[in-house]
């Protein structure tokens, strides 16, 4: 492992942000655009006081990324614990197993330490050499994200009405979010910065977002198929009038993500309106403990959850 010539620097530092674009474009087909990444970091909570990420640099030019991101998870205590995310883990192909992403993921670590973050979590699927890299690097499982799919039908369903269906109201998709996740831990804090947030990184609609009394769903419709990209409700009925929403709005193949659900009861909703529920898809999320007497089980228990549109 030879690191010489290579520098590590933070996003923030990086003169060439256009050299990422070929780094990450190889990683995960993202076309990088950094003027359009800038305008991200200042509107995201979970970047806008960070370092963003470390870049592997020689030469000037970027030849490895490890994002760096905070988050805020809720412990089984009820209360709020800051811990570090990576994401866009990722070497230029001409310059892999040279323990780039070691040493950037090494330096990441030293900076959550530093922040006094006690653990890192990351979403990686356990079908990828990167999963065994972070598992020897201290990564373990905590839960795969979950996902419910429907076929193609020859007829639509009955809509249900949908008179008392308003355009998004965070504030009241906030306060029904708190009540479905109340007892859990993990991702079950949101404020409106943060929907905010998640509502521009996905480029949700006003239309793609309805809300009722006792729940609220985000959907895409797209060309083959609609997706339901987060449903909550507060209760099983309320749930399955949302899902039958969408079957009502297309004869095409219907995909619900679940992320690590947050209820029973959304599982079980998904399931007797039809949906395949797979448990145990190829996305998952790890963690590892960095301080030395951090305890993941301990801080977060079994009720860990996460919405498929946390997923960073
Ligand atoms: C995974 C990835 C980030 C590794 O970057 P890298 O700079 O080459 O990693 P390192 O040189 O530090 O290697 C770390 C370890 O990862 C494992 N590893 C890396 N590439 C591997 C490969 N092609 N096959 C098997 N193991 C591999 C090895 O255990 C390696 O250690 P070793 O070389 O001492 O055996 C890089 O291959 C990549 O960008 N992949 C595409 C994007 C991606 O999958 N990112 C992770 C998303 S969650």
């Amino acid at each position: 492992m030879s690191l010489k010539g290579i520098e590590i620097q933070t996003y923030r530092e990086l003169q060439e942000k256009n050299s990422l674009a070929p780094v990450l474009e190889q990683a995960f087909g993202w076309a990088f655009d950094p003027a359009r990444f800038d305008k991200s970091i200042r509107t995201d909570p979970r970047l806008r006081d960070g370092a963003v990420g470390f870049c592997a640099v020689k030469e000037g030019r970027a030849v490895g990324y490890v994002g760096v991101m905070d988050f805020t998870l809720r412990t089984v205590s009820g209360a709020d614990e800051r811990v570090g995310g990576l994401y866009a883990v990722a070497t230029h192909p001409e310059y892999a197993r040279q323990g780039i992403s070691t040493a950037l993921i090494a330096r990441s670590h030293e900076y959550f330490l530093a922040k006094g973050y006690r653990f890192s979590i990351l979403t990686t699927s356990p079908t990828i050499v990167a999963h065994d890299f972070y598992a020897r690097l201290g990564y373990f499982d905590v839960a795969p994200f979950l996902s419910a799919y429907l076929g193609a039908r020859t007829k639509r369903l009955e809509t249900p009405t949908r008179r008392d269906l308003s355009k998004p109201d965070y504030d009241r998709m906030l306060e029904l979010f708190h009540k479905s996740v109340r007892g859990r831990t993990g991702f079950a804090l949101r404020d409106k910065d943060y929907l905010r947030m998640m509502f521009k990184q996905y480029e949700i609609a006003s239309k793609e977002c309805m809300t009722t009394e006792r729940g609220y769903m985000i959907f895409k419709k797209e060309k083959e198929h609609a997706r339901i990209r987060e449903l909550v409700a507060e209760d099983g009925k309320e749930m399955l009038r949302l899902i039958g929403i969408v079957e009502g709005m297309t004869k095409k193949p219907v995909i619900g993500r679940l992320g690590i659900p947050y209820s029973k009861d959304l599982i079980k909703a998904y399931g007797s309106q039809g949906f395949t529920v797979l448990e145990n898809g190829h996305g998952v999320l790890m963690a590892k403990e960095l301080a030395v007497r951090a305890s993941f089980s301990v801080s977060f228990g079994d009720k860990f959850c996460m919405g498929a549109l946390d997923h960073f």
